[in-house]
């Protein structure tokens, strides 16, 4: 809620500053997911480290059980779950699955075309993790330490 009102405040800002800005606002609003073998293509380190992480092996843990398939595993082991251009299900949409840069980052359909332009999420932040890194899964989350593997070791 805080950060609808957050938004709403930056939106009136920026219609008064002109309209370039507001275009921005819009095209990121609306920005698609893209997979993390675009955002590679430029950011090669931290796309390399990355693959070291748990996040980009997120499908394997399903898979091990053959729950690859079930919605209510997949929401949380995906990037873009029912979001568009992101993970509808592992036989459509496979390069989707992991928790991939865009779950962090935000979607970015805009960013790749236009890297100045389209402005990706700097730092998530902690409420982000606790969308999946909940008091029932994951009982001792410390976001602190949990944060400085983001792009693995
Ligand atoms: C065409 C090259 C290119 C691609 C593809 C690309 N980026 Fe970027 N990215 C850049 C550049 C250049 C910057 C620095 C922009 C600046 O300094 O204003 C940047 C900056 C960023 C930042 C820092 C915040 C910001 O917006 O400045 C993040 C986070 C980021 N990119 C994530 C991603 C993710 C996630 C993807 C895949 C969805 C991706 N990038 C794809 C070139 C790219
Ligand atoms: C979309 C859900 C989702 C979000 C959001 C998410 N994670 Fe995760 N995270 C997972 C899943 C699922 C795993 C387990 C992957 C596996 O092993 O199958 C995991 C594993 C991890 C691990 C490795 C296991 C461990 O506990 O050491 C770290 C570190 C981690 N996440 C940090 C973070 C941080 C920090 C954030 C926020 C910036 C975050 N995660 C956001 C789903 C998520
Ligand atoms: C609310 C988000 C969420 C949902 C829903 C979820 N997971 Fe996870 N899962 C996580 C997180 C976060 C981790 C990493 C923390 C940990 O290791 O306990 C994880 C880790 C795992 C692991 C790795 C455990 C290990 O220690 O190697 C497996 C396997 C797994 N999940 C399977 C499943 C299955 C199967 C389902 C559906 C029945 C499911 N998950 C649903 C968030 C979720
Ligand atoms: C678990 C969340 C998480 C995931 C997944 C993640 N990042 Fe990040 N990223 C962060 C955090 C936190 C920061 C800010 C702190 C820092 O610089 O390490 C960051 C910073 C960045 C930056 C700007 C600063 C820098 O180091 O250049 C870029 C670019 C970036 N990430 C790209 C990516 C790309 C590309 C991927 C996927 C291959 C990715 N990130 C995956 C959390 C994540």
């Amino acid at each position: 809620m805080t950060r609808k009102n957050i938004f709403g405040v930056a939106a009136i800002a920026l219609l008064m500053a002109g309209s370039a800005g507001v275009q921005s606002i819009r095209s990121e609003e609306g920005a698609a997911y893209v997979g993390k073998e675009k955002c590679a293509m430029c950011h090669s380190d931290i796309g390399a480290s990355y693959e070291g992480t748990r996040h980009a092996k997120a499908i394997e843990s399903l898979k091990k059980t053959s729950q690859e398939g079930v919605a209510d595993c997949a929401k949380c082991h995906v990037t873009g779950y029912e979001k568009d251009g992101g993970f509808i299900d592992y036989e459509l949409t496979p390069e989707m699955a992991g928790v991939q840069c865009e779950v962090c980052h935000g979607p970015g359909g805009k960013h790749v075309g236009d890297p100045m332009g389209g402005k990706m999420v700097r730092e998530p932040g902690e409420e982000l993790c606790r969308a999946c890194h909940t008091k029932g899964q994951d009982p001792g989350f410390d976001y602190a330490e949990k944060i400085k593997s983001a792009h693995g070791e």
